[in-house]
């Protein structure tokens, strides 16, 4: 906690409040669209309940789901809507029976998806096990950058395939969000990493650990006789049933989009397991990612920040696809 942010000035006699019920700004939506459908609105600050904590945003990640949801009804119901998973920021107020946290704690965390998004306002309600305490060797901005991406990886690699020491991995879409942070989970668990991104990207991989890079612009990632335990593919499609043919018997396809309608019975044939898996809220894994980032293991490279009132710009660039790690809304 700064000098400025103690839980009496984060939770003010809000000099912005009407009707004495306090209010906040959130990046919102009353349409689906483009990013010119994101305002800046005033509208109530929540209210914490049972179980749940208030939290002072100071930053919050902005991932695709983020930008798929502002034009599309995928999973959250049509708007208004106020966007955003990720958070990082200071517990103001506490709900009914929550012990694990007290006003003035740091901490760092991933709403439940899908249902539970808000985080791109000043101030976010949430269970207490969607949240960790933030590692003390990063600010605000890293922090909000790691939940949804991290927890993905976490949950794909070591959750759901099991990743262990010794196995050869392979990582499509390296260098993006969920990419850059399961390279870095691979190679802590001792797994020989190889990820796809652009050529210009590859050095960014190396530096992160990966042992191996593809080109997927130049090269056909199935054109080998290397054979993997596991694949992470966070781009579905015929992506999804090709990764198939690099698995070998009794290896892991994990996707995190849905694969074509052929991937299923593709690996039925080739003796793989194939799923599709969408990240969970998870205590759990908010406490080794935030582990591995005290013991300097898991970094998130952010490579734009955006106050809360350019959130519309964050979004286009976001869904460009062809940005490297994370993208961070910061909001005080
Ligand atoms: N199911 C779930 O729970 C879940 C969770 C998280 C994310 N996702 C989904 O997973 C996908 C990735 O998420 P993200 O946050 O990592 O996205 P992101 O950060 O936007 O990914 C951007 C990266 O993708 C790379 N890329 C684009 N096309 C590629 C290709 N054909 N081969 C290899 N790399 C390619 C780009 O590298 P280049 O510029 O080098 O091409 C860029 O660095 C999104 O569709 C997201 O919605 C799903």
């Amino acid at each position: 906690m700064t000098s400025t942010d103690t839980p009496e000035n984060l939770n003010p006699a809000d000099p912005a409040a009407t009707d004495g019920a306090p209010v906040m700004l959130a990046l919102h939506q009353t349409a689906l669209g483009g990013p010119e459908v994101l305002q800046l609105a005033e509208l109530p600050r929540p209210v914490p309940g049972p179980g749940e904590i208030l939290v002072a945003v100071h930053a919050a990640g902005l991932n695709p789901t983020d930008f798929k949801h502002r034009a599309l009804s995928i999973f959250l119901p049509p708007p208004p809507l106020t966007l955003g998973w990720d958070v990082s920021g200071t517990v103001v107020e506490t709900g009914f029976g929550v012990t694990l946290f007290r006003p003035g704690d740091e901490v760092f965390g991933m709403l439940p998806y899908p249902y539970g998004a808000g985080s791109h306002a000043e101030y976010v309600t949430g269970p207490t096990r969607a949240f960790a305490a933030k590692p003390a060797g990063i600010d605000h901005v890293q922090a909000a950058a790691l939940p949804l991406a991290a927890l993905t990886a976490w949950q794909a690699l070591i959750d759901t395939a099991g990743l262990r020491a010794g196995q050869r991995v392979l990582i499509h879409a390296a260098a993006g969000g969920v990419g850059h942070l399961a390279v870095q989970i691979a190679k802590e668990h001792g797994a020989h990493v190889t990820g796809t991104a652009s050529a210009p990207k590859h050095d960014f991989l190396r530096e992160l650990g990966a042992h191996a890079c593809i080109d997927h612009r130049s090269e056909d990632f199935t054109d080998t006789e290397e054979r993997y335990d596991v694949v992470l593919d966070a781009l579905g499609g015929e992506t999804a049933t090709r990764s198939v043919s690099v698995l070998r018997p009794g290896g892991v396809l994990v996707s995190l989009l849905p694969g074509a309608e052929n991937t299923l019975a593709a690996a039925e044939k080739a003796q793989v397991r194939a799923v599709t898996l969408l990240v969970e809220h998870d205590q759990a894994g908010m406490r080794a990612v935030a582990e591995l980032v005290a013991r300097g293991k898991l970094r998130a490279h952010v490579s734009g920040t955006f106050p809360l009132a350019e959130g519309a710009r964050a979004h286009a660039l976001g869904e460009t696809g062809r940005t490297t790690g994370k993208l961070v809304i910061t909001v005080r």
